[in-house]
């Protein structure tokens, strides 16, 4: 179930409860001049709708809607439940959040909720169900937005006696317990289960979240907090279904967030939808991978990208602003990889607290004849332009990358090999080398159909669960290509290792044997050679031994130097199964996967044009589009390679032609037929 709206939902977060109304007809008529149709409101109006405890006044609500109605706007309506407001803190104390170092917190900031309080989970439910009992029919709704960016943990004894709870259903019985968690290790046996405490700063953890004394109590903590935050939601789109069983309800996630295991979320979501506020100085293939990971929760089907600043950000030390140009090459890449929606943090800025420095689309002065105002307004008429075209539109990739959020966790609290080892940059740098040779990825959970793919990257898969290992190697058998990384595989889904070769149930399909591996500080060097080429690789050095392998690249140096580096194995007819034992510099990693994807004729057109991003969607009828983003400050020169229409020019080039993209410049190519 997504929502259905004639084009794209051009809008964003709107507060004007922040506002006298004649500040409203400002807003109104420059939402009108910028092309603005759809209004995110309530996000953080709790304490304004339910001033106290048996009080709801809707009159401010109200009257957001009825003149988003009158002004033949949509509205994304949030529940508000994210900040809670002061009465209730003050009345129920333990509604709000015990942190890691064990301190019960005041009433302060948002995202302050405890998800196991009953009393927060009562109020916070009570108020959405209200909400949608009043509207459930209002002309403007166009979806849910419940709460706002769940995040964050708890740790206070409300949260240790659910998560008591919580294993119960997960392991059954204490000893199972017991065994999974491996506690006979430093005298850990559990012989009741109220003997559990959360693991934090004052039990499991005395150097810090990602140091632990014991894995598995620190993973079944993050799924545990992950499951209750969850819970928050469910129970609140519970509520809203008893009044509204047909508009789509979305909570705003945040893309590769490490403390959420979104793909235990997906299947609650009608849609996805997340915030996109890539870190400074970050490659356009870091959102790239997040938007893709977004796309994956729901098996494809687009997302809503529900935030993006206009300009800059304000939470950050530095929060630089975005040149000319930029907002809408980010906001275009959005869309190619499958956003139906592009709205803003935030409409109007606000006048006083944290955020006032916040880019948005209307500044204090309240101007339209702003730079960032004037590009909004482009992008609006840009959209306009676009109407339905990529509505629903699919992407037809052949490469998955699986991302699982068990092995970030697994990886990054392991003590040994390397700390220096980050999930989000070994992923990262695969990604990047398949989307900047020109293939379409989809990023999927460990459990998702393969059978779509020819080429699955498994890169730093540190846990393997359930029937992963026995899928791989069907793939492989039917004519697939794996390739999987250094540190894949080591343990089971309790963070066990496996009592057999490394890696683990991989080892047949990979054809090799590792026993040793070294770990260095990031300044060590080794080479590794390809043939021709030569790569660097840091951080850990894994020592295979081939068993039906070949080797691809060595080691240059040191006394494994001359054994392999990077494997192949062949497996049943035409299927290929890589391993690279190291982490390989990104140029090293962009020949290994080259390799690999032109095996299947995946080397897009455009691959040696680094500053081009290329991504397809198929639209529901059938038309292909193929979008162009320049990511350099310079014009290039590109040749059509097939014959296609700009859909935001107009101009056609036929296959041969040149094909010129101006610097930051975005095509959005119609293919005809023939090029399909
Ligand atoms: C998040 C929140 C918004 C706002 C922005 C600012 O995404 O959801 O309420 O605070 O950050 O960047
Ligand atoms: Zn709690």
């Amino acid at each position: 179930m997504s929502p259905t709206s004639p084009k794209i939902p051009y809008g964003g977060d709107y507060n004007p409860e922040q506002w006298p109304q004649e500040v409203w007809d400002d807003d109104h008529r420059l939402f009108t001049r910028a092309g603005i149709d759809t209004l995110t409101v309530g996000v953080f109006s709790w304490s304004l709708t339910q001033p106290a405890e048996d009080a709801y006044d809707f009159t401010v609500l109200d009257r957001i809607l009825d003149r988003a109605a009158a002004e033949g706007r949509q509205v994304c309506l949030a529940t508000g439940t994210a900040a809670l407001p002061p009465w209730l803190a003050k009345r129920r104390p333990e509604v709000n959040r015990t942190d890691f170092e064990g301190r019960r917190h005041r009433y302060g900031q948002r995202h302050n909720f405890c998800p196991s309080s009953p009393a927060y989970r009562s109020a916070a439910t009570a108020l959405a169900g209200r909400l949608a009992e009043r509207y459930a029919q209002h002309p403007t709704l166009l979806a849910w937005h419940v709460n706002n960016e769940y995040g964050g943990a708890c740790y206070c004894e409300l949260c240790a006696e659910a998560f008591r709870g919580w294993l119960r259903e997960r392991h059954g019985a204490l000893d199972a317990l017991n065994d999974a968690w491996w506690t006979t290790f430093w005298s850990h046996r559990y012989t009741d289960w109220d003997q559990i405490e959360p693991p934090s700063a004052l039990t499991e953890h005395w150097r810090g979240p990602d140091r632990t004394a014991f894995q598995g109590i620190t993973l079944d903590y993050q799924r545990f907090m992950t499951d209750a935050l969850l819970g928050c939601f469910t129970a609140e789109k519970e509520a809203i279904r008893v009044h509204d069983q047909d508009t789509p309800v979305t909570t705003n996630l945040m893309g590769a967030y490490r403390p959420l295991d979104y793909h235990r979320w997906a299947p609650h979501l009608d849609f996805a939808s997340w915030d996109n506020y890539p870190p400074l100085d970050a490659p356009p293939t870091r959102p790239a991978l997040a938007h893709d990971l977004m796309r994956g929760l729901k098996d494809g089907a687009p997302f809503w990208l529900m935030e993006q600043t206009p300009s800059t950000t304000a939470c950050r030390d530095v929060n630089p602003l975005r040149r000319p140009g930029e907002l809408r090459l980010a906001t275009w890449q959005a869309v190619a990889h499958g956003a139906d929606a592009a709205l803003y943090f935030q409409l109007r800025a606000s006048r006083g607290a944290c955020e006032k420095y916040h880019g948005a689309v209307i500044g204090h002065a309240g101007r339209d004849d702003t730079r960032v105002f004037r590009e909004v307004a482009a992008l609006g008429a840009e959209l306009e332009l676009l109407g339905d075209a990529t509505l629903g539109a699919r992407t037809p990739a052949r490469t998955a990358l699986l991302f699982d959020w068990d092995s970030w966790w697994a990886l990054e609290i392991s003590d040994g090999p390397s700390r220096l080892v980050r999930y989000p940059d070994v992923v990262h740098a695969y990604y990047r080398a398949a989307r900047e040779a020109g293939a379409d990825v989809d990023v999927i959970p460990v459990t998702a159909d393969l059978t779509p793919y020819d080429v699955v990257l498994a890169p730093v898969l540190h846990l393997v669960k359930g029937d992963l290992a026995a899928r791989l190697e069907e793939f492989a058998r039917r004519g697939g290509t794996v390739l999987a990384t250094f540190l894949t595989a080591r343990s089971d889904e309790h963070d066990r290792a496996f009592l057999t070769d490394v890696p683990g149930p991989l080892a047949p399909l990979l054809g090799i044997r590792v026993d040793e591996w070294d770990a260095r500080p990031e300044g060590v060097v080794q080479p590794v050679h390809m043939g021709e080429f030569t790569a660097e690789a840091r951080l850990v050095f894994e020592i295979v031994q081939p068993r039906g392998a070949e080797p691809i690249a060595t080691y240059g140096s040191d006394f494994y130097a001359g054994t392999p580096a990077v494997t192949r194995n062949r497996v049943g007819k035409g299927g290929e199964a890589w391993y690279v034992a190291t982490a390989l510099d990104q140029p090293g990693v962009d020949h290994v996967v080259r390799r690999v994807l032109a095996r299947h004729d995946l080397i897009g057109p455009y691959a040696d044009h680094p500053r081009v991003e290329t991504a397809t969607r198929v639209a529901p009828d059938g038309t292909r589009l193929l979008f162009l983003l320049n990511h350099a400050a310079e014009p290039v020169h590109l040749t059509a390679h097939a014959t296609a229409a700009d859909l935001l020019t107009g101009k056609r080039a036929d296959q041969g032609e040149p094909l010129p993209l101006d610097p930051l410049g975005v095509a959005v190519l119609r293919l005809e037929e023939d090029a399909q």
